[in-house]
Parts: structure tokens; sequence; C-alpha cells
């Protein structure tokens, strides 16, 4: 069995994009504050490089087998994003029709590579999905087997098909985005499933099983729950073979989790020192901080990765149930976004060797064409929100920073007390002496929208900032400008890709004209 070693995958590539350079903060070397005022802030900033970066570590580790990678376009669904991937010949997973028109703008050719998936397929969707072709639906239910069955006899079609199994796994991650187990809404039953098929083969010629589908949930951290999943899968698999199905695909899902807490070491800070060090000595100390050839580090950045006091209102173990037992053994890997865990820091480059060497060993066995799913895993480090300090302020003991951005722009930590990190982009000469002890604040950085639930972070250590001065909220690339809304009639940021040194504007800012468009008075 071929073993994905994690040396054997290029690491030259920081985990994140961001370096701070004669104490000012870049991405990709172009620094945050000129970026804010040319496009104004809140502004989300991504790194193509970085992504490309992700996406080649899926083809290094699971060059073993046959596979495709299908992004998860929800993460982040911006057109320019979807055509860097497709063009680098990733296929997609889609949810909805409006995904789909994404991908036929962004890509064209890649509508051949998408997976559909959701639990609630419309007949219009349906209908667009038939009309592209694509690889495979993601079947969550009997009647929508039937629905789809239906539409592709009306419409002439064959369509392809998996059954989106619910494996009855248990992984450790936020409730709400858990979903490998029975109580949950998703997929259908393991145990019924082979029936399914029999059922489809027997009554409906418009069908085609040609697949298994399995996602367990998202964020996940340890690796054997989705080995678990899969060897679930295989044994349907063999199964549905032995009843004549020709099973070609298995799609394991998407699901893997990053670290947000990642410590600042593997944020490459260099000073105008370093900057004249031979490069291989400025990309060690991203692997290995403590690397006698690291460049000076400058200050401590204690700001980042310290304690946090963040409790989140419950655990991820609250979904536990009494006749599954999660395996503690690995919690300390596995807590979800809410619990920020110091220990165990993952690099991407290992998290997915270890993820690969977790599936190949069963689908060697299979024979078939492994589909991934990813989203987060893609494209959330490559991203950042840029924000600006509106004021501060005191309440009782209570010190506030303000910002520009809000919890309808990003509102993972408003949804899923979610732990972003977050820097100042300049730090002031007390920060870049490296002080050992620069003065820290506790704040809560919070935004102007009128709900107490819209915070960034509470009791976070940070340097004084002032009005003005701006902020990077780290890992904001996946399911931040995605799940942003005009909540209080704000325009959602505008968006950058940075790709080859320049700035691409990918989504203007919008204005008010775009968000009353659509109203009308009586
Ligand atoms: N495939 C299916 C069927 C999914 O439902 C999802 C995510 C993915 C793939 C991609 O999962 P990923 O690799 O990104 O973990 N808004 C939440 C995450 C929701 C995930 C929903 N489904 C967050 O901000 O954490």
């Amino acid at each position: 069995m071929p073993s994905t070693a994690a040396s054997t995958l290029d690491s030259a590539v920081p985990t994140r994009p961001f370096t701070y350079r004669d104490g000012i903060l870049t991405i990709d070397d172009l620094p945050l504050p000129t970026l804010a005022a040319t496009h104004g802030t809140p502004l989300y900033l991504y790194s193509a490089a970085n992504i490309r970066h992700r996406l080649s570590l899926f083809a290094q580790a699971f060059a073993a087998t046959p596979h495709t990678v299908c992004y998860a376009v929800k993460a982040s669904s911006s057109l320019a994003i979807l055509h860097l991937l497709g063009q680098l010949g990733a296929g997609f997973d889609i949810v909805s029709g409006g995904e789909l028109e994404r991908v036929r703008r962004a890509h064209a050719p890649a509508l051949r590579r998408i997976v559909f998936s959701g639990v609630g397929k419309q007949t219009w969707e349906i209908d667009a999905a038939l009309e592209a072709d694509i690889l495979l639906f993601n079947v969550e239910s009997a009647e929508e087997l039937d629905l789809l069955a239906s539409r592709a006899r009306a419409l002439g079609k064959q369509a392809r098909f998996a059954l989106r199994v619910n494996p009855d796994v248990f992984a450790e991650t936020h409730p709400y985005i858990s979903t490998g187990l029975r109580e949950h809404k998703f997929g259908i039953d393991i145990s019924r499933a082979r029936d399914l098929y029999r059922h489809a083969a027997a009554r409906h010629p418009s069908l085609l099983a040609t697949g298994v589908s399995v996602h367990i949930g998202s964020q996940i951290r340890a690796v054997d729950p989705f080995a678990q999943a899969l060897t679930r899968v295989a044994a349907l698999v063999h199964d549905l073979r032995t009843d004549g199905h020709t099973i070609t695909h298995i799609d394991a899902g998407g699901g893997l989790g990053i670290d947000y807490t990642a410590p600042l070491a593997q944020t490459v800070i260099i000073s105008t020192e370093a900057l004249s060090e031979p490069q291989a000595s400025r990309t060690g100390e991203a692997e290995n901080p403590a690397s006698p050839t690291a460049p000076p580090t400058g200050a401590h950045l204690k700001f980042c990765h310290s304690e946090r006091s963040e409790e989140p209102p419950y655990s991820p173990l609250t979904m536990e149930r009494s006749d599954v037992q999660p395996d503690h053994s690995t919690e300390s890997q596995t807590t979800g976004d809410s619990t920020p865990e110091p220990a165990a820091t993952l690099n991407p480059e290992d998290q997915i060797a270890a993820y690969a060497q977790a599936l190949l060993p069963t689908l060697a066995a299979l024979n078939c064409h492994l589909l991934l799913e990813p989203g987060r895993f893609l494209v959330a480090q490559a991203g950042g929100l840029l924000t600006r300090v509106l004021g501060t302020k005191q309440n009782g003991t209570k010190r506030f920073l303000i910002t520009d951005a809000a919890m309808n722009d990003l509102i993972r930590p408003a949804l899923y007390q979610a732990h972003h990190e977050i820097l100042p982009v300049t730090l002031n000469s007390e920060q870049g002496s490296g002080d050992p002890e620069p003065t820290l604040e506790t704040v809560d950085v919070v935004g102007p929208v009128c709900e107490s639930g819209d915070f960034f972070a509470h009791d976070r250590p940070l340097p004084h900032l002032s009005p003005g001065d701006l902020l990077l909220l780290l890992d904001a690339g996946a399911y931040g400008m995605s799940q942003a809304s005009n909540y209080n009639t704000r325009p959602r940021p505008a968006e950058l890709l940075i790709d080859a040194g320049q700035a691409h504007l990918i989504r203007r800012r919008e204005t008010l004209d775009d968000l009353l468009a659509p109203e009308s008075l009586l």
C-alpha cells in the first residue's frame, strides 16, 4: 500500500500568506495599509498562491489513487476563485442552482466535474444540472430519488447518482456543522441504502447508480472518523456490486479541519535585517520557529495565540449520544472552532498526509475513482478580513474596540463561537523593537451592528490601538464572504485576490443602490 509521508509533501509555502515586513503586515508582499487606502475597509483579501498550494497538496497526498477534488463552492463562491480552481482541474461540489450558475460563468468546462449535494433540491435546480450533464447527483432521500428519476425521464436524460449515506459516525466538531449521525437531517441511513439502490435499478431506467457518497461534517481535525465512515461505505460498495450495480465513484465528502489557533510562528515575521539574508533562511521559520536559521522575529507578538478567555457556551460534546462513544483520546486535536486548543498544532502538509493515509488503504481495495469535497481546507487560511478601528469605548471594566467590519461581514464568531486570530496591521515601535513584554490591553473586538452577538473576540489581549488603526482577522477565506449579509443595511465588503504580486479586485464593494435596487414602494 502506498504511504504518503508528510515529508514528501511540498511545504515551502507558509500556512498563511500574511507576513510582517518592517512591522507592517503584508499579503504576498503587498502592504495591507496600501490595499486599505486604495480599496477601503472592510476588505476581504485572498492569496491565489496559497489556494494553488492547498490544491496541489491533495494531488500529492492522493497521487496513489485516481481522484478529483470537487471544491465545495459554499466555502467561498467568488467567480474568480472558482475560475482559478476550475482552470487547475478542480471539480465542484454545489448545493444549489445558484452555485451551478456560478460554475458555468466561472469555468464552463468544469460543469462536467460537478457533484450536486444538498437536502432540498428543487425541480428547476435538478433540471439545470441535468442539462449541464453534471458528473453526479448526491441523492439525500427516497423522495429525491423519485423526483430525479422523473425529471431525467422528462428531459430524456439518464442521471448518474450516488446515495449520500449517513454512516452514523461520531466526529467531534461544532454541533451546527456535524452531519454524520443518524439524528441529523443529512443522508440516508446506511442500513437502508442497499434497498434504495435496488429500487432505483428496478423502477427507474432514467437513473444510473455510479457512486456512493458520504459527508460527516465540517472542521473535523481527527482523521479517524473519516476512515470509519469510508470503511462503512466500502462494505456497502461491496454489497452493491454483488447486487449487480457498477459502482465507479466514491465521494468521501469534505470536512477536513484547519488550525484556527495556529501560532503566529507560522506567520513569518521578517525584519529589514532578515530581508537581506538568503532566501533559504527566510523560509525556515514557518516550519521551525526555534530554527537557528530563522530570521529575527522582532516582537514576541504576545497578542497572538496567547491565553484566551473566550468560553464557548457549550462544548462540542453536547451532541454526545449515549450509544455513541467518542474517542476521547483524540480530543485535543479535534475540538471544533469554538474551543481554542493551543496544543497539537497541525501544519496543513502533515494534516493532509494523515487524511490520505486514513483513506487510501480502504480505497486501494475498491478500484473506484475518489471524489473529495474540501472547502475550508482549500481556502480558509488563504484569506483574511481587513478592518479599521472606528473607535474605542470603556464600559465599566470592559474596553471595546469598535471596528468597521461586523457580524454581517463575518458571522463565524457570532454563529459558532468561532475563534479567529486578530493581528494589528502596524506594529508600533514598542512591539517592533523586540521588547519581550509589549504592553497589552484586554479588549472586546466588536462591530457596529445593534446586537451583543456582534463580536469578533472577547477579552482578547491586543496592543494599544486607536481609531483609524487597521486590524486583520485571520483564516477568514472560508465561510466569510460567502456567509456575509446586508443586515443593518450594510453593503458587503470588496474582495481582492492577490496573484503574482498584483491585487485584483474580484468583487467591488456593494453600493446602497445595489442593496435597494430590488425594492419598490407601494
Ligand atoms: N460537502 C458537503 C456536502 C458539505 O455540506 C460541506 C460543508 C462540504 C462538502 C465542505 O466542508 P468543508 O471542507 O468546508 O468543511 N459555515 C460553517 C461550515 C458549514 C459547512 C457546511 N457544509 C463554518 O463557517 O464553519
